[in-house]
């Protein structure tokens, strides 16, 4: 006979009633999950109404979730969690270009663009120059790679917080690559930001002392056929921010140059990309 439900060996029979049929992976991961999920609340001694504000607080977060905003991504996000679920996905080899998290703010199909172009449309900022290269891991460049680029205008919004005041594809582009793996464009020099925090996960930054904000930097997502995407940006160096970044964004190497030479009237911001081929099979 199945076990009854017992306060010692809780997870043990929730998790025998898995059918013996359930998806191998399924299994492994829910009795994870399960198994975890009863530790925690058996260590703090979960209280009712702590746990009644909790689901409260999932309910909203679900509620403010739309076509638009993604409360619970942020949440994930706030929680280190994409982060680590990014880190153990993307493992790479000294000198590859590191990923980081890819934020809600990415729109697909922007505007391919040529080398050299301006993709600040409003006029806004610092003008910036990003140049830099798609190079192989053994330092050759790679052509036909795509840099699809994406960021926050001079007042912290992105076009799409915006989009009765920004211009349609305000500072974002995409810029393929010829035979010496280059890429050029012009654009503003980043500004931090908050993420959006008048839902729920500003609520929870409030109450665990966590101010919002992100420190300033620039979106690229690189493709290149035979390579394993690069999900990234670059840093600013000097931000307020880059030491706590809300999302745990920041990675060493990513903290990108942002310089400005004597007598130049914009910034300059040099980074080369450094893919890995795909794995044999690999689809990615
Ligand atoms: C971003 O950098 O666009 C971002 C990342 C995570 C949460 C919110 C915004
Ligand atoms: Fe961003």
């Amino acid at each position: 006979m199945a076990e009854f439900f017992t306060e010692d060996r809780s997870a043990e029979a929730v998790n025998a009633r898995m059918g013996e049929d359930a998806n191998p992976r399924l299994r492994q991961v829910m009795a994870s999950l399960v198994q975890h999920l009863h530790a925690f609340a058996k260590e703090v001694e979960l209280t009712q109404k702590e746990w009644d504000t909790a689901i409260a607080f999932l309910t909203a977060t679900g509620q403010l979730c739309s076509a638009e905003r993604q409360e619970f991504i942020l949440l994930s996000d706030t929680l280190g969690f994409s982060m680590l679920v990014d880190a153990i996905n993307n493992r790479r080899p000294p000198g590859a270009t590191e990923n980081t998290v890819f934020g809600p703010f990415y729109v697909e199909g922007a505007p391919i663009r040529a080398m050299g172009d301006n993709i600040s449309l409003d006029g806004k900022g610092e003008s910036c120059i990003f140049e830099g290269r798609v190079l192989d891991l053994d330092g050759t460049p790679l052509e036909g790679a795509c840099v699809d680029v994406w960021c926050d205008n001079a007042d912290g919004f992105y076009d799409v917080q915006q989009p009765d005041i920004q211009p349609k594809w305000n500072n974002r582009g995409r810029f393929v690559t010829g035979p010496d793996g280059s890429y050029r464009y012009r654009g503003v020099k980043p500004v931090s930001y908050p993420i959006p925090d008048d839902g729920p996960v500003g609520q929870m930054l409030a109450h665990l002392g966590r101010h919002p904000y992100r420190p300033a930097h620039m979106h690229f997502k690189v493709t290149a056929p035979g390579h394993e995407t690069i999900i990234t940006h670059t840093f600013v160096g000097d931000d307020p921010y880059l030491a706590d970044d809300t999302v745990f964004g920041v990675k060493e190497t990513l903290v990108a140059p942002f310089e400005r030479a004597e007598g130049e009237t914009a910034w300059r911001s040099v980074f080369n990309f450094v893919m890995v081929p795909l794995a044999e099979g690999a689809a990615r």
